[in-house]
């Protein structure tokens, strides 16, 4: 996987962690956000992935300003990382939308500091700025949100859209 830039305004920036040529199994678009030196994961992904993950991240930010990781909904593509990312860092803040709070619980690290999203939404401060938690219930998952940056007017609209297509539509 590869660390791309998406935004930079100074000191704030966001990147995304994508899969380059391994389908091994379903892609994950994972994003990180950092502000004066705080980050924040976004879907962070699967259990399979995270080795992938953890090194392309580190290319661009230092492991120890995550402060916090946001789960857009109980995927295991999108949430069994939880485990390896808490026995890494287990200061790391989880938030992860209310309603599943006890299936995310299944993939383990049963002490890790999960922080529930109401159904009505939320929000997070990273480095000063605050990131909104919008309520986009079935969008895909029943209690799913979104991640809007007000300054960087970047929503993510995490699993929107996404379908399971035969290779030849999606390699080729
Ligand atoms: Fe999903």
């Amino acid at each position: 996987m590869k660390a791309a830039p998406v935004f930079e305004a100074g000191s704030h920036r966001w990147w995304i962690i994508y899969d380059q040529d391994e389908h091994r199994v379903i892609d994950s678009n994972v994003y990180v956000i950092e502000s004066n030196g705080q980050s924040i994961i976004l879907d962070p992904g699967g259990f399979e992935i995270f080795p992938q993950v953890f090194a392309a991240m580190v290319e661009v930010i230092p492991p120890s300003s995550l402060k916090a990781a946001f789960v857009s909904h109980q995927d295991p593509d999108i949430a069994s990382s939880l485990p390896l990312w808490h026995a890494c860092n287990d200061k790391m803040e989880w938030h992860v939308p209310k309603l599943w709070e006890g299936f995310i619980r299944h993939y383990g690290a049963l002490d890790a500091p999960l922080q529930n999203i109401p159904d009505e939404g939320g929000d997070v401060m990273i480095g000063g700025r605050r990131l909104e938690f919008i309520p986009a219930h079935y969008l895909h998952s029943s209690a799913n949100f979104h991640v809007y940056d007000p300054e960087a007017k970047i929503l993510f609209s995490g699993d929107v859209g996404a379908a399971l297509l035969p290779p030849v539509m999606t390699h080729g």
